[in-house]
């Protein structure tokens, strides 16, 4: 297992190439003053937008919003992970990529050896299997099959399809010479053995998919018979390089297809996927007969903003999809977006490609339900939403599922719609969370499945901006975005607040806010161009961009009152606070140690709140 690529040698590669260079060599640029310009690789457009600064060895598009450094630049554009990415550029500059030592046990270079036979067997029976749809002289069964369900030759050799002729040892003759060849063959789980200890090949007779993961090495197989045979689909099981909670088919040509990926859909099947592609609908991927998992989903927002489950209308589609966003839930943060897509009844986006065309699939996708409807929506199943009990109850039952989602104004948005559909006051809501779990120490690790291989060394993250220390801080920092996001939407509505109370309050969040409401007394008129402006090029405005473009968050009417509900809930933040802060002492400390001071002040503390919570929060 390969180790950690060295932080010093990035820094040293990237002071010796020169992104203009780097850029040039892929996409022609124009001297334009100081800085090169080009049309944006990243999307279409007539004019040049896209801008690479050679004294900041940075590229920057004003269209599309794409930037980054000489690294970041070929990931994007050659559709590379980052340790190979570093390679590509380590060797145009005449470097060797050192790693650090593998984090491996001793026998991590054995096992990759192991791996590395068998990722070599599979491409070789891959190989084989593409060979026999060509030549075995019962190939024209399968070729008229994929024929009959509109596969064209070209779209066949894309997904490497293959055909596994019938018979017990086509494989185990061809690949199987030697006892270690045939072990290997066993491991891979090519062949499999029977009681009596004879060894025979897994696929007979059925057209085969190679599964190739993120690298486009083939890690395993799934076959279909031609017929109407059961099983229909039979799928590689699990070995050490195929972990069906990990892969998607499909994913690696949806990669390759796509310079910018900007949305993955996940279908059922493999025919989905190779259905829609044929039609030019190329960025679908199926889960292998599994439930999509977390690790899925963390590989798709790795890759793009946006998800759309495309499932069945009928129950179990309905089930399944719930699994699913389920799963979706903690992976929610802010600028991610997951959507819904249930078709007909006894349909499948094979079955809706084929029949209604691929523009007419393209817009069932576009208008899909987004993950806060289906949540909702499905939660007041079967409740009366409209009275008093059906709000309670829909609030226990969605309290729950809005809990999983990672903080940010996604959390606190859907906090407030929660607020807006039960009648509700945001505040209590909030207060009813529980304390936060205490924070475990895990290894970063996937939960199903072995460690992540060394390709999934992560490009490194920009720091983030604020790092809040508890659940409570972190509460706080995100009430105060969904403040700032309503504001950037609305600035006029900053004219029904009172910034006073927000003085008390720490954290960077709470300050961008204040200075904001500060602005925008000086400057009643600011719009929210000029409010970006203002803070262009900070990370400030970095921040201020990305809440702007949570545009679809922003409920349609009512801005007005979630504002002013959600300032005076963190008007009274400062106040919970340091009773809280008591609180917690108190639970350490026996009531008689505390000093007189201290009693005092929980005394005043608790009368505080009392008259606070009878009073109600009453906007000014
Ligand atoms: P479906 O039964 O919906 O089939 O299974 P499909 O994809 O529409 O197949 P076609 O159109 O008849 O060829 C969906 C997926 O569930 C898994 C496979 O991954 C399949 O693509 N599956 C299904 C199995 O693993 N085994 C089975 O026997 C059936
Ligand atoms: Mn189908």
């Amino acid at each position: 297992m390969a180790g950690r690529i060295p932080q010093a040698f990035l820094d040293d590669l990237l002071e010796r190439v020169d992104i203009v260079e780097v850029i040039d060599r892929r996409v022609k640029l124009r001297k334009s003053g100081k800085n090169y310009t080009a049309r944006c690789p990243f999307h279409e457009e007539k004019t040049p937008s896209f801008s690479v600064n050679p004294d900041k060895q940075f590229y920057y598009c004003f269209g599309c919003g794409a930037g980054g450094n000489a690294l970041g630049f070929l990931m994007d554009y050659e559709n590379l992970d980052f340790p190979r990415a570093v390679e590509a550029l380590a060797s145009s500059a005449g470097l060797e990529v050192p790693r650090e030592p593998g984090r491996g046990g001793p026998d991590s270079g054995e096992q990759e050896q192991g791996n590395k036979a068998l990722y070599a067997l599979m491409e070789q029976t891959a190989t084989y299997y593409r060979q026999q749809l060509r030549q075995h002289p019962q190939a024209s069964r399968a070729v008229q099959y994929l024929k009959r369900r509109g596969l064209t030759g070209a779209i066949a050799r894309q997904f490497d399809l293959g055909f596994a002729p019938p018979g017990w040892d086509n494989l185990l003759k061809a690949l199987g010479d030697t006892p270690a060849q045939q072990a290997l063959l066993k491991d891979s789980g090519m062949l499999v053995e029977n009681e009596s200890g004879r060894l025979y090949d897994r696929f007979r007779d059925r057209v085969v998919f190679p599964i190739r993961d993120q690298r486009g090495r083939v890690v395993a197989f799934g076959g279909r018979v031609l017929g109407d045979d059961k099983p229909k689909y039979l799928n590689s099981p699990e070995t050490a390089i195929f972990h069906k909670g990990r892969e998607l088919y499909g994913l690696f040509q949806a990669r390759q297809a796509n310079r910018k990926l900007e949305r993955l859909l996940v279908v059922e099947g493999y025919m989905d996927v190779i259905a829609l592609a044929q039609h030019g609908i190329s960025n679908a991927t199926a889960t292998l007969g599994t439930a999509t998992s977390k690790t899925h989903l963390e590989r798709i927002y790795r890759l793009c903003p946006e998800v759309v489950f495309c499932f069945d209308g009928d129950e179990a589609g309905r089930k399944a999809a719930f699994r699913a966003m389920e799963a979706a839930l903690p992976c929610m943060e802010d600028g991610r977006q997951a959507r819904f897509l249930f078709l007909p009844e006894g349909e499948d986006p094979d079955t809706m490609v084929r029949g209604g065309g691929a523009g007419h699939f393209q817009e069932l996708v576009s208008n899909a339900m987004p993950l806060e409807q289906f949540l909702f929506e499905s939660v007041a199943q079967g409740l009366d939403t409209s009275s008093m009990d059906g709000k309670a109850r829909l609030s226990k039952l969605a309290l729950p599922y809005l809990r999983q989602l990672p903080d940010g104004v996604y959390r606190q948005l859907m906090f407030q719609a929660l607020a807006q559909r039960t009648g509700l006051d945001l505040a209590s809501l909030m207060q009813l969370e529980p304390p936060p779990p205490p924070p475990v120490h895990e290894p970063q690790q996937d939960s199903d499945g072995p460690p992540p291989e060394s390709e999934g060394q992560a490009r490194p993250q920009p720091r983030r901006r604020e790092a809040s220390h508890s659940r409570r801080a972190a509460g706080y920092s995100n009430m105060a975005q969904a403040a700032i996001a309503l504001l950037l939407h609305q600035p006029g509505i900053a004219g029904l607040v009172d910034p006073a109370p927000l003085a008390e309050l720490d954290g960077e969040d709470v300050g961008l806010l204040r200075e904001l409401l500060a602005l925008l007394q000086r400057r009643p008129e600011s719009n929210t161009a000029m409010l970006l402006g203002h803070w262009y090029g900070t990370p400030e405005g970095e921040l201020l961009s990305r809440l702007a473009g949570q545009e679809r968050l922003i409920p349609t009417e009512g801005i007005e009152q979630q504002f002013v509900d959600t300032m005076s809930v963190l008007a009274r933040a400062p106040h919970h606070s340091k009773l809280a802060a008591q609180v917690d002492k108190l639970k350490h400390t026996n009531y008689a140690d505390l000093t007189e001071l201290e009693k005092q002040q929980l005394r005043e503390l608790l009368q505080e709140k009392q008259r606070r919570d009878a009073q109600g929060q009453k906007p000014r």
